[in-house]
């Protein structure tokens, strides 16, 4: 029997090895984002049902894998429903976050809870995480290095959780899951398949926050959202 946690780590050395070799200069080897996620598939498909969060947030102790440790306070891992049909994916913690050790608690997170209730759910009812578990220094972006190295473990959590539906709060969620390098503002309320979840994109809460204007495009996202949210399940 293949373990499936050693398998998916297998998986992503193979998808980094040829990431690195590409960009050091390697011809004849096709690193196109079509192909990078016919290899995440098939970890995908390993992993689908095979282990709960809980064995995803020991795996994952007490992580040192990137430069991030180093900084951090407390590992944001993540939050809400293990069996939820809807999940939120974030960028990163910010500061109040890697105090409290749970993901969108400071500003944007009250926000983001609005827009959960705006929709008729709750907090408890959907899953939160974000794409890097540690929180950026000074809040600066996470760096490729970073994301790389967490998307596994995200990847593990949409296995454990399988949601109908996912909504991806801003470029850098939107970018990491969807590999691509498109603007938020052009992949914002589209919804993409990823091994049969619905996947949407949409503005981050911190930026709605600073552009208060964009509320109203975000409010057109979350009913694209609603359609397909099976409420009555
Ligand atoms: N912003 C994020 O992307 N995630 C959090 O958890 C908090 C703020």
């Amino acid at each position: 029997m293949v373990d499936a946690r050693r398998f998916i780590q297998t998986i992503d050395t193979v998808s980094r090895s040829l990431q690195d070799l590409v960009r050091s200069g390697t011809s004849g080897l096709d690193c196109s984002p079509a192909s990078l996620e016919i290899i995440a598939g098939w970890g995908r498909r390993t992993l689908r049902g095979s282990e709960s969060l809980g064995a995803v947030r020991e795996d994952l102790g007490d992580c040192r894998r990137c430069k991030l440790a180093s900084s951090r306070t407390r590992i944001v891992f993540g939050q809400g429903n293990p069996r939820a049909r809807l999940m939120f994916i974030g960028e990163g913690p910010g500061q109040e976050e890697d105090r409290a050790g749970e993901p969108f608690v400071g500003a944007a997170g009250q926000l983001l809870t609005k827009i959960i209730e705006a929709i008729k759910l709750t907090r408890p009812e959907v899953y939160i995480a974000n794409v890097v578990k540690c929180r950026p220094p000074g809040n600066r972006l996470p760096e490729p290095d970073e994301i790389a190295t967490c998307m596994p473990f995200l990847e593990r959590q949409i296995a454990a959780v399988r949601p109908r539906l996912i909504c991806l709060l801003g470029a850098c969620a939107a970018q990491s899951v969807l590999r691509t390098t498109e603007p938020i503002s052009r992949l914002r309320g589209r919804f993409f398949d990823r091994n049969g979840i619905r996947v949407m994109p949409t503005f981050h809460p911190a930026y709605l926050l600073r552009n208060p204007e964009k509320k109203r495009d975000v409010w057109e996202d979350m009913k694209l959202l609603m359609k397909e949210y099976p409420y009555e399940d």
